[in-house]
């Protein structure tokens, strides 16, 4: 399978690879797994006082794909308010990277995990 340009650029150079303390009351964390390979994803973001995603951080055990997408996912997220980041969907990040069918499912995990990250901030928030 020919990979685009844009995972290679993603896998080779990934992006915002890392963690954040989750103690941080300003840190919210994914974690998503794909039932269709047992790859699994996290995704953290810092949200600052007014709701703006400052920062992201992730890291993928998952195939190049996947890493492509959360680390586009967590360069897009960045200044974003938790509800634009909320729009954010899979056929995006398949259409940015070039993804083809079978790996379909690495981008819905990338927006699995930033939807589960907001989820857990809002959460965390009392939202
Ligand atoms: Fe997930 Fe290849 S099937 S890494
Ligand atoms: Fe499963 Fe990419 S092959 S996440």
């Amino acid at each position: 399978m020919a990979y685009s340009n844009k995972v290679i650029d993603h896998y080779e150079n990934p992006r915002n690879v890392g963690s954040f303390d989750k103690d941080d009351a300003s840190v919210a964390t994914g974690m998503v797994g794909a039932p269709a390979c047992g790859d699994v994803m996290k995704l953290q973001i810092k949200v600052n006082a007014e709701g703006i995603i400052e920062d992201a951080k992730f890291k993928t055990y998952g195939c190049g794909s996947a890493i492509a997408s959360s680390s586009l996912v967590t360069e897009w997220v960045k200044g974003k308010s938790l509800a634009e980041a909320q729009q954010i969907s899979n056929t995006d990040i398949a259409q940015e990277l070039a993804l083809p069918p079978v790996k379909i499912h690495c981008s819905i995990l990338a927006e699995d995990a930033i939807k589960a990250a907001i989820a857990d901030y809002k959460q965390k928030h009392g939202g």
